[in-house]
Formats: C-alpha cells, sequence, structure tokens
C-alpha cells in the first residue's frame, strides 16, 4: 500500500515537472504527459483521408520549413489520423499522442494549430522524430491574434514577407495587417492609376538618424518598390495556407504624401510634393470633395477583389485638418451635408466609404480617430492610443482591436542597453507585452465581447531591414500570441524558461535575429538612508540570479561633480558609461502635489537619482504629466546652500510631449511673498540662479502647454510634460 501510494506520488510529480515544461507556446488549455515516447525513424506517415487535399498540403510544406520533417500521405498504415468534430468550441483541437497520433479538430485552422503544435512538440534524436505520450487540448481565447506589418515608411519583398507569415504561423496568429500605403511610399499596383506606383512608390530621399535629432541629414538614395497584384495575390494566398488572413490597409484621409505626389488634383492645394524622405505627420492630405472620395472609392474597387477578407482597413489616423479648413471645396461639402466642423467631415468622409464598403459586402475598420466626429454605423476600430478608443466603440457597440501604444508597439525599445538599435522611443519590454490583456479591467462583461482582440503593430520608420524587423518582432511577438491566445497564462518566469529552453533555439535554427534584451540585468537606484543613492546591478525579470552592489554615491557637499561609471559590455546596463551628475539634491525626498501619470511613473527618485533622461526617450527615465501643471517639494536631509537650479523638461512635439513655459519657486515654505524665481521658458532645461541661501524645502511649479497648437501632432489635445533631473547647485 505504501509502496502504490510512493509510486502515484512519483507519478503526479513526473506528469507535474513534464507538465511544467510544456514546449508548446502558446501555452495550450491542457497538457497531460504520460509515461513514454513515441518514436519515428524517418517521414511522418500521415492519413490524409480525415483532411482535406489543402491542408495536406499546408502541413507538408509547412512541417519541410519549420522543422525539416517529411510527411508523406499513407492511408494503409499512418501513423497520423486525423478526425473533424462538430459542436465543439470554435477553431478547438486535440492532440492524442500515444502509439498513434490522433488529432481531432473542429475547423481547418484549427487543425493547422494541431499540427503546429505537434511540431513544437518533437525533439530530433539520432535521425529519429520523438515525441513525448501526451494530451493537448486547446482552443483560441481571441479571434483576432493580429501583427501588423508597414511597408511604405521601409519596403520588404515578397520572399520577406512570406518569412513573416511563416513565423507568425508557427504562433498561432491568424491576422496580418498589412499597411500598403504612406506618406512615404505607396506600395500597391492599381492599374486605373499607374502613378500611384509609377511615382508614389519611389522618394528620393530617407531621413537618417532619429526623428528628433538636429540637425536632420538624409540619404539621398532613390528609395522604393512595390507590389504587382499579382504578387498580392501570391502573398495573399501564401498567408491563407497557413491560416492567416491578410488585412490590407490603405490609408485616407491622411497619411497620403505618396499617392498626392503621384495625383495631386485630389489634395486640398492641388499642388505638386514629392514623396516624403522625413518621418511624421503632414498637413496635406486627400480633399474631401467627391472627386477624391470616387477616386479613393476606385482604388478600393481594385485592392478588394484580391483580399478574402471581409475587414478592410481605411486607416483614419493622424490627419490635420489645417488644409481643410482653409479648402473652399472641403468648406463646400461641410455646408452641403450640413457637418457642424472639420471632424464631422472626417466622419463624413469615412462614412462614404462604410457605406461602399458594406455595399461590396466588406466591413471598415480604422484607427481610433475615426471616433471622433461620430462613429460610422459598421465601423470597427483599432484602439492604439490606449485603450480609451476601444472602450468608447464597444459602449457604442462595434468591434474592437486594441493595440495600445504601451503593450503593442512592437517599434519602441524593448531594452535600455546603449546596444538597442535605433527606435522610435518608448519602452514596452517582453514582461510588459506578456502582462497585457486586450480587455481593460474596468470593461463590463458587455463591452467585452465587442472585444474581437489585438494586433502588436510594427512601424518600420527605424526598422530599415529584414534582420531588424526580426529583432524588433520577437520574442514579443510570442508574449502577444500567448496572451491572445492562452486563457490561462503561465507566471512570467516560466514562459520565459519555456521560450530559452524550446523557442530560442528553434528560432536560432531559423537564423532568426531575435532579441535576448528580455534575460539582461539592469541597473536599479535606490535612495540612500542619509541622501544620495544606491545603484545595483538586476537580475533580468524571471531569472533566478541575485542583486548586486554597483556603486554608492552620497549627494554633493559642496560643488556638482560628473561621476562616470563604466558598464560591462553585452549587459543590458544602459548606456556602456553612466553618467552621474553628483548635485545636492542627490537622493533627496520628493512629495508631489500633482503626481505623474501612473504610465510614466517610474518612481520620485527618477528626477534626483543623478542620471539624465536618455533622447530619444525610452519611456523610462522621465515622469510623464498628462496634467498642464507639475507641483512638488524636494525635501533635504538637513539645511543646505543652494546657488542654482536646473530643471531638465523634454520637447518632442511628434510624442504629443512640449517643454514646459513657466515655472515658480519658492524656498521653504510657500504662501504669497516666498516665490523667489518664476518665469518663462521653452527651452528643455530651465536654468535658474539663487542668492546663495540656506534651504531645508524647495517647493516648484512648472506649467505647459494646455492644448497641442493646430498643426501638430495630437493638435488639441492636452500635451504631456515630461521631467527628468532636477539638478541643485
Ligand atoms: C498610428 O500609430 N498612427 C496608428
Ligand atoms: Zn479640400
Amino acid at each position: 500500500m505504501l509502496k502504490l501510494k510512493f509510486l502515484f506520488l512519483i507519478g503526479l510529480f513526473y506528469g507535474q515537472s513534464i507538465a511544467q515544461t510544456c514546449p508548446i507556446l502558446p501555452t495550450p488549455a491542457v497538457f497531460q504527459t504520460t509515461n513514454g515516447q513515441f518514436i519515428s525513424s524517418g517521414a511522418l506517415l500521415i492519413d490524409p483521408s480525415g483532411i482535406t487535399p489543402d491542408l495536406t498540403l499546408a502541413i507538408k510544406d509547412y512541417s519541410l520549413w519549420a522543422n525539416e520533417i517529411l510527411v508523406t500521405p499513407f492511408v494503409q498504415n499512418p501513423m497520423v489520423k486525423f478526425k473533424k468534430l462538430n459542436n465543439v468550441k470554435q477553431d478547438s483541437y486535440s492532440i492524442n499522442i500515444a502509439d498513434k497520433i490522433t488529432i481531432s479538430y473542429s475547423s481547418d485552422a484549427s487543425c493547422f494549430y494541431a499540427w503546429v503544435s505537434l511540431l513544437q512538440l518533437v525533439q530530433m534524436e539520432d535521425g529519429q522524430l520523438v515525441f513525448p505520450k501526451c494530451f493537448v487540448k486547446d482552443y483560441p481565447q481571441f479571434q483576432w491574434r493580429g501583427l501588423h506589418l508597414d511597408v511604405s515608411r521601409h519596403f520588404f519583398t515578397i520572399e520577406e514577407v512570406k518569412r513573416f507569415i511563416d513565423l507568425m504561423a508557427y504562433y498561432k496568429f491568424n491576422t496580418l495587417h498589412w499597411h500598403l500605403t504612406d506618406d512615404q511610399g505607396w506600395r500597391f499596383e492599381i492599374k486605373k492609376y499607374p502613378l500611384l506606383t509609377e511615382v508614389g512608390a519611389w522618394r528620393d530621399s530617407t531621413l537618417e538618424n532619429h526623428y528628433t535629432t538636429q540637425p536632420r541629414t538624409y540619404n539621398k538614395t532613390r528609395y522604393g518598390g512595390f507590389y504587382t497584384q499579382e504578387q498580392i495575390k501570391e502573398i495573399v494566398s501564401y498567408a491563407g495556407a497557413r491560416y492567416i488572413e491578410v488585412v490590407p490597409e490603405i490609408e485616407m484621409p491622411g497619411h497620403a504624401r505618396a499617392a498626392l505626389a503621384a495625383y495631386p488634383q485630389y489634395s486640398c492645394t492641388g499642388q505638386a510634393q514629392g514623396v516624403e524622405g522625413l518621418w511624421g505627420i503632414f498637413d496635406d492630405i486627400f480633399c474631401a470633395k467627391e472627386e477624391s472620395i470616387l477616386f479613393l472609392q476606385d482604388v478600393l474597387t481594385e485592392v478588394l477583389p484580391l483580399f478574402p477578407s471581409v475587414y478592410v482597413h481605411i486607416g483614419g489616423d493622424e490627419a490635420p485638418k489645417t488644409r481643410w479648413k482653409e479648402c473652399p471645396k472641403c468648406q463646400s461639402v461641410i455646408k452641403e451635408n450640413g457637418l457642424h466642423d472639420e471632424h464631422e467631415l472626417q466622419s463624413y468622409f469615412i462614412g462614404r466609404m462604410d457605406a461602399f464598403l458594406t455595399q461590396k459586402g466588406k466591413k471598415l475598420i480604422g484607427w481610433d480617430e475615426i471616433l471622433e466626429g461620430g462613429l460610422s454605423p459598421n465601423a470597427t476600430v483599432m484602439s492604439w492610443r490606449g485603450y480609451e478608443g476601444g472602450k468608447a466603440a464597444a459602449a457604442q457597440g462595434h468591434y474592437v482591436v486594441m493595440c495600445p501604444g504601451s503593450h503593442c508597439y512592437f517599434d519602441h525599445y524593448q531594452g535600455r542597453g546603449s546596444d538597442e538599435p535605433l527606435a522610435i522611443g518608448g519602452y514596452t519590454p517582453l514582461d510588459r507585452v506578456y502582462a497585457f490583456n486586450p480587455i481593460p479591467a474596468e470593461m463590463s462583461v458587455a463591452d467585452a465581447a465587442y472585444v474581437l482582440g489585438a494586433q502588436g503593430n510594427l512601424w518600420t520608420e527605424y526598422i530599415p531591414n529584414m534582420a531588424q524587423l526580426e529583432y524588433m518582432t520577437y520574442p514579443r511577438a510570442i508574449a502577444l500570441s500567448t496572451t491572445l491566445w492562452s486563457e490561462t497564462k503561465l507566471p512570467y518566469d516560466k514562459f520565459l524558461s519555456t521560450l530559452m529552453r524550446f523557442h530560442f533555439p528553434f528560432l536560432s535554427k531559423q537564423n532568426v535575429n531575435f532579441s535576448k534584451a528580455a534575460l539582461k540585468p539592469e541597473l536599479k537606484t535606490t535612495r540612500e538612508k542619509n541622501g544620495g543613492i544606491n545603484i545595483q546591478k538586476m537580475p533580468a525579470k524571471g531569472t533566478l540570479a541575485s542583486p548586486e552592489v554597483f556603486a554608492s554615491i552620497p549627494a554633493a557637499k559642496k560643488k556638482t561633480q560628473n561621476i562616470q561609471l563604466e558598464v560591462e559590455q553585452g549587459s543590458n546596463l544602459a548606456p556602456k558609461k553612466i553618467n552621474i551628475i553628483q548635485h545636492k539634491a542627490l537622493g533627496a525626498q520628493i512629495e508631489f502635489q500633482i503626481p505623474p501619470s501612473p504610465k510614466y511613473d517610474n518612481g520620485s527618485l527618477t528626477l534626483v537619482d543623478g542620471q539624465l533622461g536618455a533622447r530619444p526617450w525610452k519611456g523610462n527615465e522621465w515622469l510623464g504629466f498628462d496634467s498642464n501643471s507639475v507641483s512638488f517639494d524636494i525635501i533635504f536631509e538637513k539645511p543646505i546652500r543652494v546657488k542654482e537650479i536646473r530643471i531638465h523638461t523634454l520637447h518632442d512635439p511628434n510624442s504629443w510631449i512640449w517643454a514646459a513655459q513657466t515655472y515658480l519657486i519658492q524656498l521653504n515654505k510657500y504662501g504669497c511673498g516666498n516665490g523667489i524665481a518664476d518665469g518663462y521658458s521653452t527651452d528643455e532645461l530651465i536654468e535658474i540662479s539663487i542668492k546663495d541661501k540656506k534651504v531645508k524645502q524647495i517647493h516648484i511649479v512648472i506649467t505647459g502647454l494646455s492644448e497641442i497648437p493646430q498643426g501638430q501632432p495630437g493638435a488639441g489635445n492636452t500635451p504631456w510634460l515630461f521631467l527628468d533631473e532636477i539638478e541643485i547647485r
């Protein structure tokens, strides 16, 4: 009896430990192992009678690509049998590996997903295929599991797009949102308007370095490319064979400079301008006059037949209304249709496209700006400026795809190391993507039913080639697919160890240039008890190493000094040399009257840690405020002599961040008459001299612009105020 109990316990433990190392990602709903292995010494023999000829072909092709496994149809004595089930959960499947392999599935897509899981279970040992005997039961949580690919800012060949699709399929993504047109290049052959590609697909220059780097310099090599309709069909069919639907995006009314370079008559001014070589947002957009609407409907007429997808993306984001305000034609459309303003004109414009697409049996999807001026009746909203657009759309009974910048923008940095390739900005590390939930906590169950799923967005301004595209995509895309597919996620450390053990080797074998930023240690600064800072080397999240002390620096007693610390290569410690400004407020206490936004609250020490925020900002080294005023106190351990205060702010209008406008400084106690300095500044660095005073507390109020000016990105919204170091000298 005792022995049986012992064996049972071992069995449990053994089962558990294998279960803990389930190699499949996204994590399946059920994974149970039994003892033993299923071994095949050569090709995998399948019974094709249980699946369609298309599936047989898909399985054969994909197995060769993924694992170099030969799959051979063999009805007499197959190793793998398929069984189609009715009345089961959508896209669910199960795999039973015993003396044979049985796959039960509910749809062709789910059979393919089962096969992908099988490919993730196999180990090659001495030329043999070895599968653990196990049972897998699985189904997706969300129906829109997407990646977005911008081929306008940088062009990717059809072979590269196919590779992107192959990798997507390995992680059970089912939607490729293909961003085919933008200011910097039109990539889609339209036979009725040949200039769209003859002119619009090519630019004469491309910005070098970051958008914010001054002075701007350009690479003058002619750059471009496009896909013929035949090539588009080839991609759509290739994706379809991997159960991925391609959703085309034709941007309107904004991000239209490439199209307008070819056909300036569809702009408001009619003036010819080249295809853009700079990134950003441009005033010249499609005019809202009838001719422009008909032109775009003509374009869509050629686009639609090439895509089985019911969804068609029409963009709708970042369309400044500058030209529309001045354009007599746009103004007469406003008048004739009883519209109130240019936002309603955009809504009218999108509504025309909605009616057109609906009549063709398609569904319009657009970025969340399509909510402004009123949402069109059949529109689905892609929520990118946070969750708000998605929440508003769902509350109005519209479908939603979530892709908030905070979690789904894979053009953001994923590591803090100075060896990270130049990116647009922001900081979206692997663990943040893994923690993403497309359904915000405050959303009602009824509204949540409108959330179709989510996608990762790969904008390619700073992604010039395939190697970098893969670097930005992987492994973050695997974290996203897990979030979208798996009802129950593993804890992050288990996810990371599964990645390292099973998926990094796979990606390496495929020569995927994936990022290892998530494995690197980071520096963490804390306050010392009596002022000053302590810097520790922290192991990467989800790994087991212990923290180590790296440096301890007291606050300056007299003169400010610059200290340079050397950091070893190949770590995620940013940058390789860190500069510490050892000033008098180093490690001082901060009390906020107006706190930072939770989105960019990296702790009050950020303001007095001696380290200046990086440019382009990576999200972490700055405190971001969404109020246009900031108010706080710096409190010292003992009174100190103060001669100068230096306030570092950030000016990055493209990210809706504007430098401070006014400041007010009060020493020791506040109230009327204690303001020792106030003034106006639009510089990033505010320098304030003080007549040598003894100070225990400094009260600082900084005010920014109340509204982003017209013609600027985010016009009309409250800009962000970003602060970093407050140096006290
Ligand atoms: C976007 O990132 N402009 C949708
Ligand atoms: Zn106009």
